[in-house]
């Protein structure tokens, strides 16, 4: 194996699933990987570890580099099993390492896999001597569980992020001058989407408690993706533009249907919208992923979502639909609702309670079509979507 080296003996021993597509229910459409640091100092440490059906793959670059029992100290930066489900196996071959975590951390990999540790605490500002270097721990509650925490190198100026700043993105390559620029930016937003939107205001508070610290790294290496190196404040500034929820004069148009009349009321809508000058997408949720709907909303000022009426609710996809939206909580988003319905309403009221409920922004009266459209009740569903579309334009 050739090294891969962020720096001179600082390594990436992490492994590439390729295979993954279902994330704990985000659609992992390029797969991931699973990054892991080696650092070779006086004092040979171990940044995070990938998950345990990949442990012996982990292992063996590992060893290619050093032996197990040198290892000093093991940093874990986060318990999530994807970085950690692999401690067991290496705590037990590697019984010279302290395992070096926040006391959250400890919590959490007592709960996970017991209290058969050496384990040592640290919080913001601590250091650690490995030698020629020194690592500083800055803990990070909350991005992504309550123990996470990033490690940075003094010296070489390297942070390393664990899930920040991270993407689901298999590939042969490490770096990020080293993909298409395209399809990592893309990665990189529907992960923050995914997993980091609900967490805005804590991520601008990090972000401003690093820079006050005197941290501005050369390197950003997150666990999962490729590392920063070319730009890495390319992908901090993306952060603090999402964070703030920075939107474009853009809509999407989320629907299911059952005999087609909400998705024509779907197609006239975007009709309307677009006769605007405003972007607009159009999803029907039985044939997109929640995964890429969510990404396209982060980045919008509207989101249209239509609902047939079934025994006088939403359909039941769109219950989902909103539960996941709702928990990831998008800021300033202008919410309308439209669908057809048969001899009794409730869709649209049953999905603007929902959105009303937790103070999302809804727009006036949302649009209801009894049985199938017909070109008269087309036209109003034009003009629906034309008025929104006017309404996020000024
Ligand atoms: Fe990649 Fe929160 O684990």
């Amino acid at each position: 194996m050739n090294k891969i080296s962020l720096s001179k003996d600082i390594n990436w021993v992490g492994v590439i699933d390729w295979n993954i597509r279902d994330f704990h229910g985000y659609i992992t459409q390029r797969g991931s990987t699973y990054n892991s640091y080696l650092i070779l100092d006086k004092k040979i440490t171990l940044v995070d570890t990938v998950k345990k059906a990949f442990s012996e793959e982990f292992l063996a670059k590992i060893q290619q580099l050093t032996d197990l029992e040198k290892i000093d100290y093991i940093i874990i930066n986060h318990v999530e099993m994807d970085h950690s489900s692999s401690l067991p196996i290496i705590a037990k071959l590697a019984p010279n390492a302290t395992i070096i975590t926040s006391q959250r951390g400890q919590d959490a990999i007592f709960k996970h896999y017991g209290k058969d540790f050496s384990i040592k605490t640290v919080k913001t500002g601590d250091k650690l001597d490995l030698g020629n270097r020194t690592l500083q721990f800055i803990e990070a509650p909350m991005l992504h569980w309550p123990d996470s925490m990033f490690t940075y190198v003094v010296e070489e100026k390297i942070l390393l992020s664990n899930d920040a700043f991270g993407q689901h993105l298999a590939s042969i390559y490490r770096f990020d001058d080293e993909v298409d620029e395209h399809v990592l930016m893309e990665e990189a937003k529907t992960y923050y989407a995914n997993i980091l939107m609900p967490l805005g205001s804590l991520i601008i508070r990090k972000i401003q408690e690093i820079v006050k610290m005197g941290i501005a790294p050369k390197i950003i290496a997150p666990s999962h993706g490729m590392i920063w190196r070319s730009n890495p404040s390319k992908i901090i500034q993306a952060y603090l533009d999402w964070s703030v929820g920075k939107s474009e004069p853009k809509t999407v148009v989320v629907f299911d249907t059952m005999w087609n009349s909400t998705d024509k009321m779907a197609r006239a809508i975007i009709k309307g919208v677009a006769s605007q000058g405003v972007n607009v997408k159009l999803f029907k949720l039985r044939s997109a992923t929640r995964t890429e709907i969510v990404t396209e909303i982060l980045e919008s000022k509207a989101v249209i979502v239509g609902s047939p009426t079934l025994n006088q609710q939403m359909f039941p996809s769109l219950s989902a639909f909103l539960t996941y939206i709702i928990g990831l909580k998008p800021k300033d988003k202008l919410w309308a609702f439209f669908g057809s319905y048969g001899w009794s309403r409730g869709a649209v009221k049953s999905m603007t309670e929902m959105a009303k409920k937790v103070g999302f922004r809804v727009f006036e009266t949302g649009l209801e079509i009894k049985y199938i459209p017909n070109q008269e009740d087309l036209e109003e569903c034009y003009e629906f979507g034309k008025k929104i579309a006017k309404s996020i334009k000024t």
